[in-house]
């Protein structure tokens, strides 16, 4: 009997650290070796002279999920995963989201149901809270923490998501006392809304108006007001999908003071502008979404953050609605008002490609930090570390092996999500992945599925410094265990 099930020879093996030549040697779907001159496998892959990464963790994505406006997002947990193989990810972290009036407890089993024995690849899922109630603060959540689910998304937008700051308060004081990261979307509701009002009342309504309305003080603000809440319980905060220099400033200020505050971005604000929601006719809402992509200077301040650590972590809120739908972008038709059309763009299958080809293979980005963002550090924030986000001996054999020759014009034909358009319709690039390997498993080869639904396997997140508070209460002593 061979000692390897496969061995993966010769390739530039990436981590988070550090870039090296080596084998990797795979027994039971886990790294067993790396070296060199490994025993042969019985089967071999010829890595030399490629890249190989671990496989991406996508932490941010939106799929079987009824969104705000009561519409359901065109991937389910089939097309979604299939899609984010092809992609060179191997395990996405989705959200069971709660809408108002629901138990928790029964929304995360309604999602366990929608996903079994329907994804590809290895999944977890955080929670959406959008109803902290006395049942949901004091039983379901802390129970729903015990089992595994630690760590939930709350809203500052959307009539249907958003809570209050004491609302917020009562959330973050929760995640400190049971160890669970609070991921936080922010914009500042009321401002957009007033904005928005003006705009539409003064015939102003095509797409392009949406990113007035989400303007960047609003995304500021809302950050800045979330760090002062979760710097009052004293506890960390993940503020996710940030979009420029703006918000990038608040939680540069917030971490200079000593603050233990995460950063997401996303392929929208790298490979999009806000000029893109002012194609004509409705076409602009296809690149809607919120906040909204900035322009080429904020382009510019996201790479330089994703380069020097402000950003910990590079997901896609993929949010899939179609655009030729009127379950989706057309839900209320091709001349709706901005304010009416489903928010989100799809991206689950692109984000590591990329993110490789035009930040890697152009400099942008070395490739620790493109491991360190794309798989490990999201690894390492989820608890999912040490099975999932590194190439080392005993975590699964999650990998990618890349084609750095490849050319690529993206086009929605390619990809396989079950959407109608892609945002990135027609841009050119070079690099892309090739093996993508799901626990030892060869699951996606230049681009295309080999594996079948069925195969991925629910993961719990396991514990994680990350959400630690600093023990630096605002309080003093005698009074601080009151929160
Ligand atoms: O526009 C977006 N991002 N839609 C998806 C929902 C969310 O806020 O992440
Ligand atoms: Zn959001
Ligand atoms: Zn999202």
């Amino acid at each position: 009997m061979k000692t390897y099930d496969r061995v993966i020879r010769g390739g530039t093996v990436a981590t988070a650290s550090d870039t090296y030549v080596a084998d990797i040697g795979i027994k039971d779907g886990k790294i067993a070796a790396i070296g060199h001159d490994l025993a042969k496998g019985e089967e071999e892959t010829d890595a030399r002279g490629r890249i190989v990464t671990p496989g991406g963790i996508d932490s941010h994505v939106h799929m079987a999920q009824v969104s705000s406006m009561g519409v359901w997002t065109a991937d389910d947990f089939e097309s979604g995963t299939r899609s984010a193989m092809c992609g060179g990810t191997t395990t996405t972290i989705s959200f069971a989201a709660q809408h108002r009036g629901q138990s928790l407890r029964k929304v995360v089993d309604e999602y366990h149901a929608s996903a079994a024995g329907k994804t590809y690849i290895d999944y977890a899922f955080h929670m959406i809270v959008s109803d902290p109630n006395e049942q949901v603060l004091g039983q379901e959540l802390p129970a729903l923490i015990a089992d595994g689910l630690t760590s939930f998304k709350i809203y500052t937008t959307y009539d249907a998501l958003k809570l209050s700051d004491r609302q917020i308060l009562d959330v973050l004081s929760l995640a400190r006392r049971h160890g669970a990261m609070t991921m936080v979307h922010c914009e500042n509701h009321d401002a957009m809304m007033w904005v928005a009002e003006k705009l539409i009342a003064s015939g102003r309504t095509r797409p392009k108006y949406h990113c007035f309305s989400h303007n960047m003080p609003v995304e500021r603000e809302a950050t800045h007001r979330v760090i002062a809440l979760a710097e009052i319980v004293d506890t960390p905060v993940l503020i996710v999908h940030v979009s420029g220099r703006e918000a990038m400033d608040e939680i540069r200020r917030a971490r200079a003071r000593g603050l233990k505050v995460f950063a997401e971005t996303c392929p929208q604000y790298l490979f999009l502008t806000q000029d893109d929601l002012d194609k004509s006719g409705f076409d602009g809402a296809m690149c809607m979404c919120s906040p909204p992509p900035r322009d080429k200077i904020n382009q510019e301040y996201v790479w330089q953050g994703l380069r020097d650590g402000l950003f910990d972590v590079y997901s896609s809120d993929h949010a899939p609605y179609r655009f030729n739908d009127p379950k989706g972008k057309m839900l209320h038709g091709a001349n709706a008002n901005f304010k009416k059309v489903p928010n989100g763009v799809p991206g689950l299958e692109v984000r590591m490609p990329l993110l490789f080809a035009e930040g890697v293979l152009k400099g942008r980005l070395s490739l620790e930090r493109f491991v360190a963002v794309s798989a490990t550090n999201p690894a390492k924030l989820y608890g999912l570390y040490p099975q999932k986000g590194a190439i080392a001996v005993g975590f699964d054999a999650d990998l990618v092996v890349w084609d750095a020759t490849r050319e690529v014009t993206v086009s929605q034909k390619m990809l396989h999500d079950a959407m109608d358009y892609t945002p990135y319709e027609g841009l050119k690039t070079t690099g892309w992945c090739d093996e993508v390997f799901s626990r030892g498993e060869l699951v996606a080869k230049g681009g295309n599925p080999l594996a079948k639904p069925g195969r991925g396997r629910y993961l719990a997140h396991g514990p994680t410094d990350a959400t630690k508070p600093l023990g630096r209460s605002i309080f003093p002593e005698d009074i601080s265990d009151a929160f």
